[in-house]
């Protein structure tokens, strides 16, 4: 009991201390701490246990002493405040993949004449989404993890969702259910994987077992993870006991009501139809108070919000209105009796993507079992294409949060809306039903950082934000801190109005490149959907727009060292050697067809020059992305590989798992291609040899045969899961983005 009240008084003593704040200072601008005074003011301090929901503020100023003063009414106010100094004052940030500018800060930094002054226009701004754990931060490191927290904290984040090492404590309740160490670990999916298993999408791991030093590994990183969210004025979602039980368990508890889920996704059984404790059974509420319980004094009492889904992609077992209820009221009844406070925090996703099953009226029924509407905060996932809390009438009365998803599997393609998350998300809050915050939950973290960025900045602007003004200070605190040349400004202007201006919601999220899809004669341009590849802009203005990016390092060369000036390059020109590759699939496919049909050998020759261009550009692709880490297949398996130590099969194990997901996703290539990624290693070693098997039946009349070409493309995919051609990073290969830049000039013109 003393144990536990220490633990709450920690939690709370923390919440309230700005000591985080110069921590981060010390952190990213090392010997500046005592530049700055951060005080929060009376009222409001925000934290785990307050439910007044109330706007957060702040305010910086120079004071008589020369301090520059952060004031605030809350950590993730001063946080914000420092943020905008920063940006607004400093000229530099810190952002995904490039790190921390803010040591780039002139020596004595500038001092603000005048008072600036902002707050929020809803309580919570919310990061993640369940998946984002898995495609992205799946082998983080603690030191990962630092920037990320950094990044969160400064754009005034404070209520992200904390998955890692959910599996440490939720093992221990199996254990302590009765269940064998060996039926737990069967039902646990590897490393790469868990976000699913967390969903009760699958079950067990495929190419090996999830090792125990991994669970409590992550589960010291979860510690570690939770301590600095804490201290950076963030309340931490933690996971709830779902009901998704180990197969074993109706063995141990044959009278238990259980139910096998629906098939997630094409799996074999034996990974899916993950068994379900019934809510209604005793038991339910038992292991949510174990797990709940096992938390608390894990972490102390550092949350009231829990996330729980259990039909995310698998519908209920029954539509009947009833049953729907009846789930949801005992889930909700469980909850409370572990955390009396529990607020229940689910991903509202379902609603749309099985939206055949969910009717507005089995929608009410199902969220109409959470008796008070307090009690529950349910994520508009996708609120900038497609909405469901309209139809839903703001989901009855229960809280909601307006958020931006964007990508599917972290694919990389330059992408956005820039006019709906403004001016929608504005929208939203004047509405009858508003929402309680703006959050992000991307399935990955790959790039397009600026709308992530703006929806973030739009929590603290009650009009929908100027883009073109936003976009120009956006762009001046990437390369800054020294002014940036006109050009940078240009080409990011060109980018607002184009590829991140999309307003065709036929095609609604990040597009991949088709060079990343399994190759083919047809089915690979346009696509909409869940694996999209239809453009919204126009090619040549992307064009335009990258002339004007490189023609800023004309008048300022420095810009070749400054990283994100690099990583930008690099992105940027992908993006055209991408497109570049479509088209000339497009005029490949064109002279096949008249190949095919009339043998001609002028349109041979056509026929072989695309191929040699093509193969040119996916090589040429492959070199500019491995001049840079982030751009790495080797970074990704490489981190993958370090969870291993020195354990070799574990290793092998976790290099399967990474590889396993960016490509074939699941045992047998399930949703194949779905996470794939435009990074150097895996477009030569993967990429490239898929549509080199291609050109092998399409450069000869009449030779395609889609059972025979099927045939050989799994059969180097199948290889290439274990130990492939082409997994590591060439060395010798890192560095010299502009060399590379300059021969893809030579090449598109
Ligand atoms: C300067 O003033 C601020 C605010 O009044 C105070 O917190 C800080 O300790 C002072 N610093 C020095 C060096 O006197
Ligand atoms: C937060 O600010 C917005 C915009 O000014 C306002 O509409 C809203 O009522 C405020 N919310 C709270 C909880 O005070
Ligand atoms: C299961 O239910 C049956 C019939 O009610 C009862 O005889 C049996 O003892 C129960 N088993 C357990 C393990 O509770
Ligand atoms: C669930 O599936 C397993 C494996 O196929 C089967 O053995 C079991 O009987 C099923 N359980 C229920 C409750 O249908
Ligand atoms: C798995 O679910 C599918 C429905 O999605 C069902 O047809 C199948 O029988 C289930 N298998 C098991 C073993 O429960
Ligand atoms: C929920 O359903 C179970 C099984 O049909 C039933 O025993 C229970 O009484 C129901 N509970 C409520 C609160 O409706
Ligand atoms: C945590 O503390 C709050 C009071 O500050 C209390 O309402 C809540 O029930 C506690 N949570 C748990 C799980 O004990
Ligand atoms: C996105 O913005 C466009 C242009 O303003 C608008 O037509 C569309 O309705 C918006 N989409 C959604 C989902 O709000
Ligand atoms: C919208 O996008 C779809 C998919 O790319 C395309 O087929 C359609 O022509 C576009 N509509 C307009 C009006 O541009
Ligand atoms: C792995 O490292 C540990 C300690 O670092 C050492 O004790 C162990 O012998 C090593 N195992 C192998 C297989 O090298
Ligand atoms: C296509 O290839 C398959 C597998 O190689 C072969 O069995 C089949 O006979 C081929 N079909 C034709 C029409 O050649
Ligand atoms: C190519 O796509 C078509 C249509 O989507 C499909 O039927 C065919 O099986 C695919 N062929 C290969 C080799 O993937």
């Amino acid at each position: 009991m003393l144990f536990s009240t220490l633990l709450l008084w920690v939690g709370t003593v923390a919440a309230l201390s700005t000591k985080g704040l110069y921590d981060l200072i010390e952190r990213r601008l090392p010997g500046h701490a005592n530049d700055f005074s951060f005080s929060l003011d009376d009222g409001y301090r925000s934290g785990g246990h307050d439910t007044r929901f109330l706007n957060d503020t702040y305010s910086i100023s120079t004071t008589e002493n020369g301090t520059i003063a952060i004031t605030g009414n809350s950590l993730s106010g001063l946080a914000t405040g420092l943020h905008r100094y920063l940006t607004d004052f400093a000229r530099v940030d810190i952002h995904w993949f490039i790190g921390s500018r803010l040591d780039q800060a002139a020596k004595h930094l500038p001092r603000p004449k005048t008072t600036t002054s902002g707050s929020s226009i809803v309580p919570w701004r919310y990061h993640f989404n369940t998946v984002t754990f898995s495609y992205t931060a799946a082998f983080w490191t603690w030191e990962d993890w630092e920037l990320e927290l950094d990044w969160m904290a400064l754009r005034g984040i404070n209520l992200p969702l904390a998955w890692v090492g959910a599996e440490k404590l939720l093992v221990e309740v199996f254990q302590e259910m009765g269940l064998s160490d060996t039926k737990i670990t069967s039902f646990l999916s590897g490393p790469a994987f868990q976000a699913w298993n967390r969903f009760g999408n699958v079950q067990d791991s495929w190419g090996g077992e999830l090792p125990s030093s991994w669970i409590s590994s992550q589960f010291d990183l979860q510690k570690k993870i939770l301590v600095r969210m804490t201290d950076l004025g963030m309340v931490p979602i933690l996971p709830a006991f779902t009901g998704f039980v180990p197969r074993a368990f109706p063995a141990v508890y044959p009278n238990a009501s259980v139910i096998n889920g629906s098939a997630w996704e094409g799996f074999d059984a034996d990974y899916t139809n993950v068994t379900f404790l019934e809510p209604f059974d005793p038991l339910f509420a038992k292991m949510q108070e174990l797990y709940i319980h096992k938390q608390v004094e894990a972490y102390g009492n550092i949350t009231r919000f829990w996330t729980l889904d259990q039909h995310n992609e698998n519908d209920p077992q029954s539509g009947d209105l009833s049953y729907l209820k009846n789930t949801t009221l005992n889930t909700w009844k469980g909850l409370k009796a572990a955390d009396p406070s529990a607020v229940w925090v689910m991903q509202g996703w379902l609603f749309y993507s099985n939206i055949d099953f969910w009717t507005e009226e089995r929608v009410k029924a199902y969220l109409s079992g959470v008796e008070k509407d307090e009690d529950m905060l349910v994520l508009d996932l996708f609120s900038e294409s497609q909405p469901q809390w309209q139809r839903t009438k703001g989901y009855f009365g229960k809280p909601w949060i307006w958020c931006q998803l964007h990508n599917y599997g972290a694919n990389m393609g330059l992408y956005g809306q820039v006019e709906n998350i403004t001016v929608d998300a504005i929208a939203s809050l004047h509405s009858e039903t508003p929402p309680i915050g703006f959050g992000l939950t991307p399935e990955g973290q790959e790039g397009n950082e600026i709308v992530y960025d703006l929806l973030l900045a739009q929590a603290w602007d009650a009009s929908p934000i100027s883009t073109k003004k936003y976009f120009q200070d956006w762009v001046q605190a990437r390369y800054g801190p020294a002014k940036v040349p006109r050009d940078l400004e240009t080409a990011w202007d060109i980018l607002r109005t184009s590829v991140y201006n999309n307003m065709n919601l036929t095609s609604n999220a990040v597009p991949k490149s088709i060079l990343e899809l399994s190759p083919n004669i047809t089915g690979l341009v346009n696509r909409v959907g869940h694996h999209p590849t239809a453009l919204n802009y126009a090619p040549d203005t992307l064009i335009v727009a990258w002339k004007h990016y490189l023609a800023a390092s004309h008048s300022s060369p420095a810009l070749w060292a400054n990283p994100a000036y690099q990583h930008d390059a690099v992105d940027i020109t992908r993006q055209v050697l991408a497109n570049r590759f479509l088209s000339l699939y497009t005029d490949a496919i064109t002279a096949y067809h008249t190949f095919n049909a009339s043998n001609s050998p002028t349109v041979y020759a056509t026929l072989l020059e695309k191929k040699d261009e093509m193969l040119t550009v996916l090589h040429t692709l492959d070199a500019l992305l491995s001049t840079l880490p982030q751009f790495s297949l080797s970074t990704w398996l490489n981190s993958a590989q370090s969870w291993a130590g020195n354990d070799t099969a574990e290793a092998a194990f976790f290099d399967y798992d990474a590889r396993n997901q960016i490509t074939w996703w699941g045992p047998g290539g399930e949703i194949a291609d779905y996470a794939s990624k435009g990074w150097g290693g895996l477009v030569g070693g993967y990429y490239a040899p898929r549509w080199e098997v291609f050109f092998e039946y399409v450069t000869v009349a009449g030779k395609w045969n889609d059972t025979a070409v099927k045939g050989a493309l799994k059969a180097f995919e199948s290889g290439w899961q274990t130990q492939g051609e082409g997994g590591k990073l060439n060395e010798e290969k890192v560095g010299g983005v502009r060399e590379v830049v300059k021969r893809v000039v030579g090449l598109v013109g």
